[in-house]
């Protein structure tokens, strides 16, 4: 049984890493103590103490297109404090950062488990404050481990999510029809798992006493991730079980374009001046630019660490898009005026 700091415990991962943990001391540092959830064996907490063994730093600004300057302050400050007091707990035996496959930008190709080299360019202000924030713990004289987390989608269970982002916008833009195109090709992967997957490589790095060869895991799915032509095909017959709109043709999967056209149709949507489409727009931006940059990561070390079989990408991908559908349309009731009229433009 270990003294656990974590950091982020209000979050979408934090809650499920702390769940993971049961049977050890976890301290949850939080800003909102009357909002923090509850879990038996977590105290909430929020100021830290030099006890602390084990540290799990989960917290960070995931808005991908905040100001960088306002990323930069929750995620690479929020990091380098976080570093700073590490150094000062005598019994500290690891320095676990969270962090995510995204900060390698605009790169290509294999992504091993190693240090990253600055990109060419980032794709969206967070993930420069998260490849900077990597570049603090690497050079921290710490015990550090930097867990790479992919896309993760929601619980393999039920599909809920604590906090929904750009990943599920777009879910419900899609089968809402609003998503006529996607930058990428049938052959991209699009590396997605579960919260309840994600969180298990960070459980079993806080509970194992060895640090791994290069203290870089990739807690993703590899080789297993599906192309995006098959998650697009998979979600089309999901829908269509669902809606008549789909099942009829009436709403159509998006067709794959490269970055020229994709770019053209943002412009388009921009100079309509239509207010749904342009929100569709941003959520989209947010996530899938980065279809355009096709690569695989290595998850070696980190399956040494913890064999844990992946579940199947269809059932994560079917339970978390009902679930995210049925959110936004509960959202859209109860925002309903007495009435019956829609509240909002939606
Ligand atoms: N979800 C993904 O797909 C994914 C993928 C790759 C990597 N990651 C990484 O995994 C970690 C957890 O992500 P998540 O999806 O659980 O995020 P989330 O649901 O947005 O939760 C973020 C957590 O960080 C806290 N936080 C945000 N800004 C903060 C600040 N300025 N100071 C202190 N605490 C702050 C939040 O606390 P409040 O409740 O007070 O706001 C919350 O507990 C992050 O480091 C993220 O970069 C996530």
């Amino acid at each position: 049984m270990s003294n656990i700091l974590l950091s982020g415990f209000t979050g979408n991962i934090g809650y499920e890493v702390a769940r993971q943990l049961a049977g050890n001391r976890v301290r949850a540092l939080v800003r909102n103590v009357a909002a923090a959830p509850h879990l038996p064996h977590v105290e909430i907490v929020e100021s830290v103490t030099d006890d602390t063994e084990i540290i799990i730093h989960c917290a960070a600004n995931t808005a991908f297109r905040a100001p960088l300057d306002e990323l930069r302050t929750a995620n690479v400050e929020g990091t380098r404090r976080m570093l700073e007091f590490a150094a000062r707990c005598p019994r500290l035996k690891k320095f676990i950062h969270v962090s995510t496959v995204c900060a390698s930008g605009d790169t290509t190709g294999f992504i091993a488990e190693a240090a990253l080299s600055r990109p060419t360019a980032f794709l969206n202000p967070y993930e420069e404050s998260k490849w900077e924030a990597e570049q603090w713990v690497l050079g921290a004289d710490l015990p550090t481990e930097i867990i790479r987390l992919s896309i993760v989608a929601g619980s393999e269970k039920d599909g809920s999510v604590r906090r929904q982002g750009a990943l599920h916008h777009t879910l419900f833009w899609l089968w809402r029809g609003l998503i006529p195109m996607m930058p990428g090709a049938e052959e991209t992967p699009v590396d997605i798992i579960s919260t309840e997957y994600a969180a298990s490589f960070i459980a079993a790095a806080a509970q194992s006493a060895q640090k791994s060869e290069t203290g870089i895991l990739h807690a993703c799915a590899g080789e297993f991730a599906p192309r995006l032509g098959e998650l697009l095909g998979h979600l089309t017959t999901a829908f269509s079980a669902q809606s008549a709109a789909w099942r009829t043709g009436a709403i159509l999967p998006p067709s794959l374009v490269d970055a020229q056209t994709f770019g053209l149709f943002e412009t388009t949507v921009q100079q309509s001046g239509d207010l749904l489409f342009q929100r569709v727009c941003g959520d989209a931006k947010s996530f899938l630019p980065s279809l355009l940059y096709p690569r695989v990561y290595g998850n070696q070390h980190a399956l040494a660490l913890n064999p844990q079989a992946i579940g199947d990408w269809r059932s994560l991908a079917s339970l978390v898009s009902h679930y995210v559908i049925e959110q936004h349309i509960r959202a859209s009731h109860d925002r309903r005026l007495p009435n019956g009229v829609a509240a909002s433009g939606q």
